[in-house]
């Protein structure tokens, strides 16, 4: 089987795995702390969380599994919720509280998860950046924008990552995912299976021998040297074939036939 050209991305300062894992439905249970020390176990070198997960949670859970945890990049996020949630003094909370429940003295990624339709995004940003300055944040990212906001935004502080629905089934940012790759910006897709039931890809997977995730995120490793997916599971078994897909490279008859 044809290997991806890379398995590793750069992303800011060091070099990751280009799959990634979601966290939005983990809880700070026994089990699911557990559950976070074999996925790292098991290749894992990208979580991604927010504030917002599981009421908080999912940010404690991965705290309680990974403090100190120098070859995992953790990721996680702020400010979603509408008109007001970008505000300064929310922010604020939110960095205090994610910085807790990591249990951190700095977070490696931290993304703006929304931007507040009301508070003008220089001013989220610069918010964030107060952070960044005093090395409480490393990198910054920004997650569901267009590339005019994503301009706007590096005008603020340099971007290393975006997180924007993109699968084979929900396309609509393809400039985004082309402008990431000129700029040297992380894609990070999230939603990453959505169409991985689509019999287009089940017949692909069956001629490949491999599952329809694994050809769903093979498919997008390859739509992008900038892509990172983080699909989301609690299956040990799940993650390690999702980790696998980064050894299967679509050729290209395959390629345009998921398309
Ligand atoms: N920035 C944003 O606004 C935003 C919005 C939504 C999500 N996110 C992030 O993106 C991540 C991914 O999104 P998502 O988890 O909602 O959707 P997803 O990754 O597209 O799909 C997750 C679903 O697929 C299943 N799954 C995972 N691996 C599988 C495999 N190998 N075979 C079969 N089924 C598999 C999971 O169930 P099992 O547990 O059974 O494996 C779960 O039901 C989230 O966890 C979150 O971190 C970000």
């Amino acid at each position: 089987m044809t290997r991806q050209s890379t398995a590793s991305i750069t992303l800011g300062d060091r070099d990751i795995s280009r799959i990634g894992l979601g966290t939005n439905r983990l809880r700070h249970t026994i089990e699911h702390v557990a559950f976070i020390r074999t996925a790292v176990n098991a290749g894992v070198r990208m979580l991604d969380t927010a504030h917002l997960y599981t009421q908080g949670e999912s940010e404690k859970a991965i705290g309680a599994a990974l403090s100190p945890a120098p070859d995992c990049l953790v990721a996680t996020k702020g400010g979603y919720g509408g008109a007001g949630r970008g505000r300064p003094e929310v922010l604020r909370q939110e960095i205090e509280q994610s910085l807790a429940s990591l249990r951190t003295d700095c977070i490696e990624l931290y993304y703006l998860h929304r931007v507040d339709p009301e508070t003008p995004v220089e001013s989220s940003l610069g918010t964030i950046k107060e952070y960044v300055d005093r090395g409480q944040i490393r990198h910054v990212g920004i997650s569901e924008v267009s590339v005019v906001q994503i301009e706007q935004a590096r005008r603020v502080l340099p971007i290393v990552a975006v997180q924007n629905e993109y699968s084979l089934a929900v396309r609509k940012h393809n400039a985004v995912v082309d402008y990431c790759a000129s700029a040297g910006i992380v894609f990070v897709p999230f939603f990453p299976l959505r169409g991985a039931d689509e019999p287009r890809v089940r017949k692909v997977a069956a001629q490949r021998g491999a599952t329809p995730a694994q050809i769903a995120l093979a498919w997008l490793l390859r739509r992008s040297p900038a892509m990172l997916p983080i699909p989301g599971t609690l299956s040990l078994a799940h993650v390690e074939e999702n980790l696998d897909a980064m050894s299967i490279a679509p050729g290209d008859d395959e390629f345009e036939a998921l398309r």
